[in-house]
């Protein structure tokens, strides 16, 4: 697809090629400098360890077109941080923070055409990744390394935006209780394909995995963090060691804090007692805020605040973030950096 033929208002969240991108090699105990390409293939070793052992992790974040005509990203030395967290656990070397960020930083520059206007409900996807690349056989870490980061525009997540979607529960894990759950690595969402297709084929959005070791509280949604509001107004939001720890996830902590004046914990939801809580909703880069209508489980439906509306405190709680990641309302102190 060209430029000229995108509906900003029409986008979903599929690939789209855009036209620069940025790669760097590891070799020999360190990064080169790492440049800008526009080819989109990479050729890599047959024997690379990201393809037999899944030696390989991502992150996503978002450049978002602001209303001066300016561009920023939103809190990309979380997305940096986590991806070394990443990178240490499954034995690959950290990509420093600075050069994440500069990366990032000159993918968005070098296609700054396919930032979405501000107002059109659409933003610049990036996705950085690192894999284990080279000549090997053995179960090992990889004698060399590729670090990438691409971009797209992209709208909702969720088909419904705003509108609530239905979630079920299904019996899978996607990690294990100590397991790489916690990190972003691509074999948790090998491991979520089968359950995310039954539930499509359900006809619910997608699955809530609920924590690997009891199957009784909830985890997180396959791309997204989940969020409560309990009915004395907390916000809400599990602990566990097999979620990953969303950047979106912790701003909403402050934003409900800071900005709305209510609670916010970290604790456990049970499955089976969702009527603590009035309003709900999943939380991610991608997802960004998309209200829960309600949950199957276990052959009931439990809806929190409506299926076709989203409730007062979630829309309060998306008003502000979104409010902040478009420049609109003041940002705590480090959470904006300015591309342009
Ligand atoms: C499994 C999972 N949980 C949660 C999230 C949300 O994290 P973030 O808010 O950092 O995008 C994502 C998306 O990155 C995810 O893939």
């Amino acid at each position: 697809m060209q430029k000229k033929d995108i509906k900003w208002s029409e986008l979903g969240f599929s690939y789209l090629k855009t036209d620069k991108r940025y790669i760097s090699h590891w070799k020999d105990g360190k990064w080169d400098d790492g440049q800008l390409v526009e080819d989109n293939k990479i050729s890599i070793s047959e024997g690379s360890t990201c393809l037999h052992y899944g030696q390989e992790c991502f992150e996503g974040l978002k450049a978002y077109g602001t209303k001066d005509g300016g561009v920023q990203l939103f809190r990309p030395d979380e997305n940096a941080k986590r991806m070394q967290r990443t990178c240490e656990r499954i034995m690959m070397p950290l990509v420093p923070i600075e050069k994440f960020i500069d990366a990032c930083m000159q993918v968005v520059k070098a296609n700054e055409a396919w930032v979405p206007p501000y107002g059109s409900g659409a933003t610049l996807y990036l996705r950085p990744f690192v894999i284990g690349v080279g000549d090997n056989i053995g179960v090992r870490p990889a004698p060399e390394y590729i670090f990438g980061v691409f971009c797209m525009p992209v709208g909702p997540y969720f088909k419904g935006g705003m509108n609530p979607v239905n979630f079920t529960t299904t019996d899978e894990d996607r990690a294990a209780p100590n397991g790489t759950g916690k990190i972003k690595v691509g074999g948790n969402y090998a491991a979520s394909l089968h359950s995310h297709h039954e539930a499509v084929q359900k006809g619910y959005a997608d699955c809530i995995y609920l924590d690997p070791a009891t199957h009784t509280k909830i985890d997180e949604v396959g791309a997204a963090n989940f969020f409560g509001i309990t009915k004395d107004d907390k916000f809400i939001t599990p602990k566990s060691s097999s979620i990953l720890p969303s950047i979106t996830r912790i701003s909403l902590m402050k934003v409900a804090k800071d900005y709305l004046g209510m609670e916010a914990i970290e604790a456990d939801v049970y499955i089976d007692k969702l009527d603590v809580l009035k309003e709900a909703g999943a939380c991610g880069t991608a997802a960004v805020i998309t209200p829960i209508g309600g949950i199957e489980y276990n052959g009931n439906f439990h809806v929190f605040h409506s299926e076709s509306e989203v409730g007062p405190v979630t829309k309060k709680l998306y008003d502000t973030l979104y409010g902040i990641q478009m420049g609109d309302i003041d940002a705590p102190e480090g959470w904006i950096y300015k591309v342009k």
